[in-house]
């Protein structure tokens, strides 16, 4: 007796997928058993850091998967269009989108300039816009996508200097939840992963004096890691997880709660 199962690898696109958390993503999705099928093939999106892009395909090379990288302002829509044509074409199709791009421009609103305000706006709010509409015209199509945007903390409840960055991830929580009441006839999951503080570039800008004091609200008493928020983003992606649609999931060691 025999029985043969038809299964393909899923096909995932993840923006700012070089670094931090957005790399922890990219070697998740390409290495652990998500969405049913052993493996996801991976396009992922950069604007800076060849090297950083070069490495990260270094280190991948499961057997059997397809990584690519592609630089790319994810803030633009005709490149990320552009971005996403091109993902398609080399892994077949798309299945999963992560937008995970982000920056931050801190500072106080007083000494917050109108570019601060707009180059965050556009990089963290406006990309998540680009890639989604980008993407979803296949996924209907197929009836099936797994949408995961990477929002913050901050976004749910604010931080002094940051009015720029929370004001983006707030949006981006809004853009989550209507983009799930609109797409979840069509079998396609939009949800957000909120991340508190997590160890990255981002964050190495801290002083240890204000890592401390950060610290201090954190029930667990610590920083995150990157693999501690791609860990829930693959869950999403899941087969685990298709009946979960339009959350937002903090993974923040407890600050939130
Ligand atoms: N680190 C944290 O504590 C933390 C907390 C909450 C949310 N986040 C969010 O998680 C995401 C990843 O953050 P991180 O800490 O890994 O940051 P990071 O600075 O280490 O990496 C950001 C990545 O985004 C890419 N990127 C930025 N702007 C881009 C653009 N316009 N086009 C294409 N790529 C672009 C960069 O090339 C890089 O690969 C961001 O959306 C960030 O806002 C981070």
């Amino acid at each position: 007796m025999s029985k043969v199962v038809e299964s393909h690898n899923k096909r995932a696109i993840v923006t700012g997928g070089t670094r931090g958390i957005g790399r922890a993503i990219v070697k998740e999705l390409a290495s652990r058993s998500c969405c049913g099928v052993l493996f996801s093939d991976v396009a992922f999106v950069y604007n800076s850091c060849d090297e950083c892009a070069e490495e990260l395909l270094g280190e991948i090379d499961y057997p059997g998967i397809k990584i690519h990288g592609f630089k790319a302002d994810a803030s633009s829509m005709e490149q990320a269009q552009a971005t996403v044509d091109a993902a398609i074409e080399k892994l077949g199709g798309v299945d999963i989108l992560i937008n995970n791009a982000g920056i931050t421009r801190d500072n106080l609103l007083l000494r917050m300039t109108e570019k601060d305000f707009d180059d965050v706006i556009s990089a963290n709010l406006k990309s998540v816009f680009n890639y989604t509409k980008a993407v979803i015209k296949p996924m209907i199509a197929q009836r099936y996508g797994r949408i995961v945007n990477i929002a913050s903390v901050v976004g749910l409840i604010g931080n002094a200097g940051q009015s720029n960055y929370s004001a983006s991830k707030a949006g981006v929580i809004g853009f989550t939840k209507s983009m799930a009441r609109e797409l979840a006839s069509r079998n396609i999951t939009v949800n957000a992963v909120a991340p508190g503080f997590i160890q990255t570039d981002m964050t190495n800008k801290l002083t240890e004096e204000q890592v401390k004091k950060l610290v201090q609200n954190v029930p667990m008493s610590r920083l995150g890691n990157p693999e501690d928020v791609a860990k829930v983003v693959a869950f999403l992606c899941s087969k685990d997880a298709d009946y979960i649609t339009g959350q937002v999931i903090a993974v923040d060691g407890g600050m939130t709660m």
